[in-house]
């Protein structure tokens, strides 16, 4: 790391934000340095030290001088002053919802990576039924439709139609890598088929039944088949409550990635199940303000409080997925569950 000094602005935290954007509006911060920060302070290098009378700043700030940190200056932090926080999907970058400052984010991201084509920015929280959200298109081309790559295969989505989440990658590739081959998978909230395209090509001795309730993610889904080329992958549009009876005693492995509401659906997947029983992948939203442990030890009983009385279940592992929202996290209970009846 590079450090070198600079005049600079000394500002409560809770000012910090609103002197940043004053500061760059009028062309004073620089870019080319790390914002520094202690317990109560924010220290925004300046480029002209003189200028600061120039505008009027409602906060108390105090001017002084610091040994700042260089960044590197081909990155899109020096040319935005911060660290936007955005997924890439395909060739679109999603910023999140709080990104400030969205038309320099997205043209600083388009002209440092050639890949990306699309920015657009989330407008609503994972929405409905069919868990979409809202996004808009903030620059580059006008469309939601892309082909995503991730652990090897290729998935054609449209991120306004279904629901997709890239930060799923490492969890698709660990539930993939425990299937057998011969194994009989229900994906019972499949979208446009990450888990069940993955599986199917990793494991072509399996075969996967990928059930989805929104006809444009059975739609992707479908395409995603003949994309990826695989031929044991079965495609079933509709409510998977209505759906299940047809594969009663049918599944080795159930996959149920519907957080929210995936224990009102256990005694579904139970039915589904062989009469010799299999493994759940039972992923849950649990809320927590105490260490990892208890929130954990909180979706186990979740689980467990959901099963039905027709079966017994031995949890297998327990892990934290990802950050849900504050306090609250996406954890992921791998059981054997038997049939008692
Ligand atoms: C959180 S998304 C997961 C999609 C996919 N597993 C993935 O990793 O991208 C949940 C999916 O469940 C579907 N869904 C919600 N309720 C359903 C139901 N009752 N029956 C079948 N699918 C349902 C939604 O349409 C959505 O595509």
């Amino acid at each position: 790391m590079t450090f070198t000094e600079s005049p600079c602005v000394k500002v409560k935290k809770e000012h910090g934000e609103e002197v940043r954007q004053a500061l760059k509006a009028a062309n004073l911060l620089r870019t080319d340095l790390r914002i520094q920060h202690d317990d109560d302070f924010v220290y925004l290098p300046l480029t002209e030290e003189h200028l600061l009378e120039g505008i009027e700043l409602d906060a108390d700030i105090e001017v002084c001088h610091r040994e700042f940190e260089i960044r590197d200056r081909s990155s899109i932090e020096a040319i935005t002053g911060f660290k936007p926080s955005y997924d890439v999907v395909g060739d679109i970058a999603v910023l999140s919802s709080e990104v400030p400052d969205t038309e320099t984010v997205a043209s600083a991201i388009l002209k440092l990576h050639r890949n990306i084509r699309v920015v657009a920015k989330r407008k609503s929280r994972v929405e409905g039924v069919f868990r979409r959200r809202k996004i808009e298109i903030i620059a580059g081309e006008q469309r939601t439709e892309t082909i995503h790559k991730e652990n090897g295969c290729r998935y054609k989505l449209d991120l306004a139609r279904v629901y997709f989440n890239p930060r799923l990658a490492t969890e698709r590739d660990r539930v993939a890598a425990s299937v057998a081959r011969g194994e009989v998978v229900i994906d019972m909230f499949a979208g446009v088929g990450p888990f069940s395209i993955l599986i199917a090509r990793r494991v072509p001795e399996s075969r996967v039944i990928a059930i989805d309730i929104n006809p444009d993610a059975i739609r992707y889904l479908r395409e995603n088949i003949r994309l990826n080329r695989v031929t044991n992958v079965t495609a079933i549009e509709g409510d998977v409550r209505e759906v299940c009876d047809k594969f009663q005693g049918t599944a080795d492995r159930i996959i149920m990635n519907l957080p929210g509401s995936a224990h009102e659906y256990l005694r579904e997947a139970i039915r589904m199940l062989k009469p010799e029983g299999g493994i759940i992948h039972f992923y849950t939203v649990v809320e927590s303000i105490n260490r990892g442990d208890t929130l954990l030890d909180k979706a186990k009983q979740k689980f467990t409080m959901y099963l039905s009385d027709a079966s017994r279940a031995e949890i297998l592992s327990a892990r934290k997925v990802k950050a849900y929202a504050p306090y609250t996290y996406i954890v992921v209970i791998d059981a054997g569950v038997r049939k008692t009846d």
